[in-house]
């Protein structure tokens, strides 16, 4: 403490001094006053430190923290996975949870399901909420939400992200993320940019095209960086245009931080840094993960070993890199503490409040999306005399153990069938596995232990005696499953889940499915379900969320944020074979450019299973009197698209208004339709709105790769009004002059 006090006083001196500007100089300036203190206070703090401190502000000093400068009182950077709740306490040196006993949390529904929802509010509640319980477990930085685009069905981290849409993504990102940095806590968007798979994640080269760059894979980044205002990004493990994307020319500098004008950090991933040149010229703040042991191979700590530790000061001392690199870095990282653990009137946060649970729930329901329902075979009726088999390993499955870096160790979790149990009171509920698999560890895969024969005829003879049949299955968290590390091997379901439910409908024609994945899945099964929901990974609420739509109590409104093909080769990334995914020697190249998901299945007029933005409601919706504002508009306009949507049947529900816009006689080849506007809507039963959603024209600019610049085409559009990218109500015809 004695120590600490002479630094903390010629801190707050220069500070004093720094913020005694004159009041001229601040009317000029064009930022706000708190960015100006900012501003002041960092420019104050710079020259106080010595050129080892500033460089100790680069690198880890443990697995999930930075080094403070102690004798200024300038605190560490404590940070936290990941992009659906605070991850429980990791080892200072190792992987190794830290085994504390007050680090449980909420764990709220993966991102998918967020996407799901289509509501933009909610997101922001979603990033709100879980930014309190990052501040109240001091962390600073929180390593996410994550919009890598969904570019295939194998990408075992899918979960974690956003959906295959990036108007989607960038709506979505940009509430999350100023909800989390309400709290004092930075959001960290990752993966930036083009980790779209996870297999040879740490190798693979990506080419893709610059159109598919900037139209598909970055926009998500933009808005969070332009618009949401993300005070941290974490850069990717892959290459693409065969340098390392941490620390790449072109995207960490080029684009990231003077195209866009990015004036947060760049951290990498864990250990995705490979050059001390590259990281401190192109663009890396702060490098983490390199390695793991803090002492494990020497008596040096392994710290000063990292590419923006020692061999970073030994080439600044020698000039090979000049101090101006160092100070912009330590510049930023000043910037994040200024924004975070040294802001004035941070908030405290808070930890597993009623009001979380509430959101996690109010997520999950959203989110969940009714696909089938055959005969009305949704919701389910709680009454006397009926009897409800659950079946399948994932009504009691923990689906927050396992994933990779996104496991939590929420303070409770309802599983599927504590939820179904707890809302159905009257009915009788019975329950056994069907069949069952291995815990779930990364980078491992356990196989079962029990006999699966025996849990396969035990489901087969409940089943018989019930009324309706629950199977709870699809995938889960572990390894090649829906899980970080590396990719699905099948496109199908596995554990004989399809086997399984062949013979349940042979003996029960009253089956329903709840799908529990964060990815598509082929579905030769479906004519033997009557009712689908698909209800992603949905955390702490779980088992309340699917019981709230089982039952009827919530009505569904979640729509697909990705498509769901067929069959595998009818995704556009898998088309191609090999070249396109994996890749072949470690390089792929994304052929199906920017035909990414619901844009490959239109254009080439390759039906999908479901349809990106499709999703069943207990009521039904109609669309009607669609117009635009104008039919002519010129570049700097705003086309506003008006339609009444009424609620023709007899419950309340919400429906999702989406607007997709095409040109067919383009000079480039486009995608049939892009989404590039959406609103959710609420109707009691009988009630008509009429709501208008408005998109900018510079939205319809298309990438020019000849000019590198963004090129809004004149002439006719077509635009798309429905409640789903293959179900459309009306086509209008705008023209832009
Ligand atoms: C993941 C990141 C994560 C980091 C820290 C990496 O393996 O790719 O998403 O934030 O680990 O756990």
């Amino acid at each position: 403490m004695k120590k600490k006090f002479p630094g903390l006083l010629i801190l707050g001196i220069v500070l004093l001094l720094a913020s005694c500007t004159s009041k001229k100089e601040k009317e000029k300036s064009p930022i706000t006053k708190a960015n100006h203190d900012i501003e002041a206070k960092i420019d104050s703090i710079l020259p106080l430190l010595t050129l080892e401190e500033k460089v100790d502000l680069c690198h880890a000093q443990s697995k999930f923290s930075t080094k403070g400068v102690a004798r200024l009182g300038i605190p560490e950077i404590w940070m936290s996975d990941g992009p659906h709740g605070v991850r429980a306490e990791i080892s200072w040196d190792s992987w190794d949870y830290a085994g504390w006993t007050n680090d449980s949390i909420t764990a709220f529904p993966a991102l998918t399901c967020l996407a799901a929802t289509f509501n933009p509010d909610l997101a922001g509640e979603f990033g709100f909420n879980l930014g309190e319980e990052a501040r109240y477990r001091k962390k600073d930085v929180l390593l996410g939400p994550g919009v890598n685009i969904y570019r295939t069905p194998f990408n075992g981290r899918n979960f974690e992200y956003l959906g295959e849409d990036p108007f989607l993504a960038s709506t979505m990102v940009v509430p999350y993320i100023q909800g989390v940095q309400k709290n004092g806590v930075a959001a960290c968007v990752k993966h930036f940019a083009l980790n779209n798979q996870e297999h040879w994640r740490d190798v693979v080269n990506v080419e893709v095209s610059d159109r598919a760059l900037y139209e598909i894979y970055l926009p998500a980044f933009k808005a969070a960086v332009q618009e949401g205002n993300s005070w941290a990004i974490m850069g990717a493990y892959n290459k693409f245009r065969g340098q390392y994307t941490t620390h790449h020319e072109l995207l960490t500098n080029k684009i990231l931080k003077r195209d866009w004008g990015f004036d947060g950090v760049v951290i990498s991933d864990w250990s995705s840094a490979h050059s001390t040149l590259e990281a401190a010229n192109n663009g890396l703040d702060i490098e983490m993960g390199t390695g793991t042991d803090g002492l494990g191979t020497t008596t040096e700590n392994h710290y000063q070993h990292y590419y923006l530790a020692n061999p970073f000061l030994e080439k600044l001392k020698s000039g090979e890199i000049s101090e101006a690199v160092l100070n912009d870095k330590v510049k930023r990282v000043l910037r994040l503490r200024l924004r975070t653990n040294m802001k004035d009137d941070r908030p405290l946060g808070s930890l597993n409040t009623p009001e979380h649970h509430e959101v996690a729930r109010k997520v999950a329901t959203e989110g969940i999306v009714l696909l089938k329902n055959e005969d009305n075979f949704f919701p389910i009726e709680d009454k006397k005399g009926l009897t409800i088999a659950v079946i399948g390993e994932n009504a009691t499955r923990s689906m927050t153990a396992g994933g990779g870096s996104s496991e939590l160790k929420p303070q409770f979790e309802i599983s599927p069938l504590e939820g179904i149990k707890a809302r159905f009171k009257k009915a009788k509920v019975i329950h056994t596995m069907g069949y069952e698999t291995g815990i779930s560890e990364y980078d491992v895969v356990h196989p079962p232990k029990l006999n699966q024969d025996s849990l396969k005829a035990e489901a087969i003879k409940i089943a018989k005696t019930a009324d309706v049949v629950l199977f709870v299955g699809g995938l889960n968290k572990s390894h090649l499953q829906d899980s970080e590390g590396d990719d699905r091997q099948q496109y199908g379901l596995p554990f004989g889940q399809e086997a399984l439910i062949n013979e349940l409908s042979h003996v029960n024609e009253n089956l329903g499915f709840i799908l529990l994945t964060g990815n598509a899945v082929a579905m030769p099964w479906l004519g033997q379900v009557k009712g689908l929901i698909e209800s992603w990974y949905l955390g702490s609420m779980a088992g309340h969320a699917i019981a709230d739509v089982v039952s009827g109590d919530v009505n569904p409104s979640g729509k697909l944020p990705f498509s769901f093909p067929k069959q595998l080769e009818d995704n556009a990334a898998h088309a191609f074979g090999e070249t396109s995914y994996p890749g072949v020697d470690m390089t792929q190249h994304y052929k199906e450019d920017i035909l990414v998901g619901y844009r490959w299945h239109d254009t080439k007029n390759i039906e999908p299973l479901y349809a990106f933005g499709f999703g069943l409601s207990y009521t039904n919706f109609k669309l009607d009197n669609i117009s635009s504002d104008k039919e002519n508009y010129t570049q700097n306009d705003q086309i506003k698209i008006k339609t009444a949507v009424s609620n023709t049947g007899d419950l309340a529900g919400a429906e999702v208004v989406q607007v997709y816009v095409g040109k067919k006689d383009s000079k480039v080849d486009r995608a049939l339709k892009e989404l590039k506007g959406f609103t959710k809507v609420f109707l009691d039963k009988g009630e008509n709105k009429s709501v208008t959603i408005e998109i900018p024209v510079e939205k319809l600019a298309f990438y020019n790769e000849e000019q590198s610049d963004w090129e809004i085409e004149t002439g006719d559009y077509q635009v798309y009004v429905g409640n789903a990218s293959n179900h459309i109500s009306e086509t209008l015809k705008i023209t832009v002059k």
